[in-house]
């Protein structure tokens, strides 16, 4: 009964706390790692607990020979390095020197690559629900293997978004940021308490360089046009608006005949379908859901878009709809249980998850792993051939790309032998595959068949239903929900009205 005025000040009060609280946390020092990655260009960034210059070394070769240095002193360092050469691996090294030149942070060799130009073939990996939580360092080991260029991330990344203590955890319990450019969008926890209406995600915007207006930007990699999209249900209508009317404006440019991409893939908080049983879950069926299905779905469906990846729920699960492939991974945060009948999955676990992701022209092979080391599932998704331009380049090792040998920290990217043969179908059916299916918890039936390579949604080498196709149960309960909510908000409001 009194449930909504409640939650009505707990949230006011949770609003005033969060104004209280919009300075920072702690001091740490950490990073050097990587952002805003184009062909050309790529953000260094590094803090430290005493303020001091910013300087980076780098070329094509470990002997550097370039540097960029910006001698006004600060504990947030961002250096943007340009005038690179496309899918090239570049080295570097990063110093800061206080007022008096004495040395506050020193750290590298590393090396990372730039975006891959139209006919280079790239790898990314798709991480999630990191929270800080040192579990993730379980991926270390497939990551380097892989060999990615870069990492996308849903946010999330830490528990509360203000919390400098929290990113220096984040930063640090994981081998690859140096290497990997990360292209993160945020998630509830980037805000300052993780629940926050109306919150400034400032400290996340500030310590993760990305395009556009850093909220959501589209950028490109070989044939694929990526979209960071920002899911939060407490955006402000004007944002909600703003975003959806650059939505449409990427989606129509990239379907106008003009230099169209090959495949889309989208990234952002909500999967606006899931297995995930709990009710933290389930109550996002008419809180956090509704926005997604109701306004992105649509436009995903109609512009074909591939690949849509989200966290959020923690679990793994791929589903599948309007010819539009959803995989929602959870990578550091303890899992969740399944049970929640989402119509439209083809595989669900309860595990730790990371996607790890092979694009070459028009064909995405996929593996999702688990912290284990065991294989999930692999799919193959294929895009709009027809679109296929060679850059002439060839794959994304060209000659530029030397092993990074002798480099202290250096997870960086695999060599060529190394890189996963699209053509020869290396991410198909395996063995292991099957294995894994066998172990699968949730008890689903493993089919051990061919992939089955489609031209919308996934051919992928497990058809496995986790959940009934039928959705009145889940409807129901829905409706009756906001019944309830309904009659509680009337009665509440009556109340006020007394009172006043
Ligand atoms: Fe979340």
């Amino acid at each position: 009964m009194r449930y909504a005025c409640l939650v009505s000040a707990l949230l006011a009060a949770l609003a005033g706390s969060a104004a209280a609280n919009s300075h920072t946390v702690g001091n740490p020092d950490f990073g050097p790692y990587l952002g805003h990655a184009t062909s050309d260009a790529v953000s260094v960034s590094w803090r430290t607990s005493v303020a001091g210059t910013s300087e980076v070394a780098f070329g094509p070769t470990q002997a550097l020979g370039q540097s960029k240095t910006d001698s006004a002193l600060a504990q947030q360092h961002e250096v943007r390095l340009t005038g690179l050469q496309p899918g090239t691996r570049y080295y570097y090294t990063i110093r800061s020197l206080d007022g008096n030149g004495q040395v506050v942070a020193s750290a590298g060799p590393f090396a990372f690559r730039t975006a891959a130009a139209p006919g280079q073939a790239f790898k990314f990996v798709f991480l999630a629900e990191v929270h800080e939580e040192v579990e993730v360092a379980r991926f270390d080991a497939p990551i380097a293997a892989f060999g990615a260029d870069f990492q996308i991330q849903p946010g999330d990344n830490i528990d509360e978004g203000h919390d400098l203590n929290q990113w220096q955890r984040f930063f640090t319990q994981g081998a690859w940021y140096p290497s990997l450019p990360l292209f993160n969008t945020m998630g509830n926890h980037n805000f300052d308490d993780g629940n926050v209406f109306g919150g400034a995600d400032v400290v996340s915007i500030e310590l993760l360089a990305a395009p556009g207006n850093e909220r959501w930007y589209a950028f490109r990699y070989g044939h694929t046009l990526f979209l960071g999209l920002d899911s939060n249900h407490w955006l402000y209508p004007k944002s909600k608006t703003d975003q959806l009317t650059w939505l449409d404006a990427e989606l129509t440019k990239a379907t106008d005949g003009v230099d169209d991409p090959a495949l889309i893939v989208a990234f952002f908080h909500v999967p606006p379908y899931s297995s995930c049983g709990e009710l933290t879950c389930i109550s996002r069926e008419v809180t956090e859901r509704p926005w997604v299905r109701q306004e992105l779905v649509p436009r995903f469906e109609k512009h074909k878009v591939d690949l849509v990846l989200n966290g959020h729920d923690k679990i793994y699960e791929r589903s599948e709809k309007g010819g539009v492939t959803y995989i929602e991974v959870s990578s550091g945060a303890a899992p969740r249980s399944l049970g929640w009948p989402n119509g439209f999955s083809k595989l669900a676990r309860s595990a730790r998850s990371a996607l790890l992701v092979a694009v070459d022209g028009c064909k995405l092979d996929f593996e999702a792993v688990d912290d284990q080391g065991g294989s999930i599932e692999k799919g193959q998704i294929v895009g709009k051939c027809q679109n296929i331009v060679d850059g002439g380049a060839g794959a994304a090792d060209g000659g530029a790309d030397a092993q990074p040998d002798g480099l202290a920290a250096d997870i960086a990217t695999a060599d060529a032998a190394d890189r996963l043969d699209a053509e020869a179908g290396d991410m198909r059916v395996s063995d292991d595959a099957a294995q894994s299916d066998a172990r699968a918890a949730d008890g689903a039936r493993a089919d051990g068949g061919a992939a089955a390579t489609t031209e919308s949604g996934c051919g992928c080498s497990q058809a496995v239903r986790t959940a009934p196709n039928d959705v009145w149960p889940l409807l129901l309960v829905a409706v009756l929900a906001l019944f309830g909510a309904w009659r509680r908000r009337r009665r509440c409001d009556r109340r006020r009205g007394r009172q006043a």
